[in-house]
């Protein structure tokens, strides 16, 4: 069988350590081009990670290499350009998280896949964790009853990243909401069977980003912090239920960082990442299921998912329609904040 083509647009951290490492691993595939703006940093990537060819503009590539297969993993601004382009070209996408800068780009970005009939991926790799899997199932099954409410939680207490261009509204659309918090949300949505979305409201913070310069995650310019350096969020869905999220780049609180979610419902509670199902028979406090830690292959069974759907296999994705769901979530939640009321979906 003739090798898929594969082209990764911007070679920086998240390209080599995932997408590239996994493509390698792959017969099915050769990894034909990279893309980035400098000509050093993109020769350098291709040398590093065994890429015949590498290029500055993605225009030029696309005419040259004609790939089957596009990773676009630039800054969040990119993303919509290049998913475009690489969809008009005719090739499948996997795109990095978040889908796009605003949810006019994502639903464009859903179109132009439909009307390709070209996979449309987003790098949500948390759901393919087998504990969100084990627990989609066991909500659909009822074990936990009526999920009410439930909390996402994406919180760094000295995270702000000292690297890439995070703390570039410009560049980024946003801080910990449209980088991490975007995680939760996914995984959250994807236990519940992505609910309808009724009305959001937030609020959110830049109180340490502007006034330090330095923490767990490296040095920044407190003068150029332009996002939240936390937001917190109430999403009301169909049927009366509630999802809060919480999410920070730098929050003075006592863990160092939580990635996770909770699920309350009447019979039983649950948490995410590892999996955890509990609940309390006369007077006795029960456990149900406890994985006992949470599943550290959820970045390449993603990858691997969108491979395998490229290959003509029926699997899970998170697809462009989930993606534009998420991504209109994010909009109303930086917009309720921006206004100080509740918007409605
Ligand atoms: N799925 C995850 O868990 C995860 C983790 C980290 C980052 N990400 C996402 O990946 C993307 C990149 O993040 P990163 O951490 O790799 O950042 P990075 O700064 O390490 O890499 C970005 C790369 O894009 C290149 N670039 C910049 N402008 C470009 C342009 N106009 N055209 C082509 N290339 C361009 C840069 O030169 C750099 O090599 C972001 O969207 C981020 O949200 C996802």
């Amino acid at each position: 069988m003739e090798k898929k083509r594969v082209a990764i647009i911007g070679g920086g951290q998240i390209a080599e350590k995932v997408h590239a490492s996994y493509y390698r691993k792959r017969e099915e595939l050769e990894i034909a081009a990279v893309v980035s703006p400098s000509a050093d940093r993109a020769r350098s990537f291709a040398e590093r990670n065994g890429i015949s060819h590498y290029y500055t503009d993605a225009a030029e590539m696309f005419t040259a290499v004609n790939p089957d297969i596009v990773s676009v993993c630039t800054p969040n601004k990119f993303h919509f350009k290049y998913v475009m382009q690489a969809l008009e070209a005719g090739c499948h996408v996997l795109c990095e998280k978040p889908p796009a800068i605003s949810a006019d780009e994502a639903r464009k970005m859903q179109e132009e896949a439909i009307q390709n009939k070209r996979v449309l991926a987003y790098n949500f790799h948390h759901r393919f964790a087998d504990d969100v899997q084990i627990l989609r199932e066991k909500v659909a099954e009822g074990i936990l009853g009526d999920v009410y409410a439930v909390k996402a939680s994406a919180l760094r207490r000295s995270g702000v990243p000292g690297w890439g261009n995070f703390t570039d509204k410009t560049l980024q659309g946003g801080g910990p909401l449209i980088d991490i918090g975007v995680h939760m949300l996914d995984a959250a949505l994807y236990v519940l069977g992505f609910p309808k979305i009724e009305k959001v409201t937030a609020k959110m913070f830049q109180k340490i980003g502007t006034k330090k310069s330095e923490g767990s995650f490296g040095e920044w310019d407190p003068n150029k912090f332009e996002v939240e350096d936390s937001l917190f969020g109430f999403i009301e869905l169909e049927g009366g239920r509630l999802l809060q999220l919480e999410t920070s780049f730098a929050l003075n609180m006592k863990e160092t960082s939580i990635m996770n979610v909770e699920f309350y419902g009447d019979q039983a509670g649950a948490t995410l990442l590892p999996a955890h199902i509990y609940t309390d028979e006369k007077g006795g406090l029960v456990t149900l299921l406890k994985q006992e830690k949470a599943d550290p292959d959820r970045q390449e069974k993603g990858m691997a998912a969108f491979i395998d759907k490229c290959l003509g296999e029926d699997v899970m994705l998170a697809d462009g329609k989930q993606g534009y769901i998420i991504q209109q979530l994010v909009e109303a939640l930086y917009q309720s904040a921006e206004k100080g009321e509740s918007v409605s979906l």
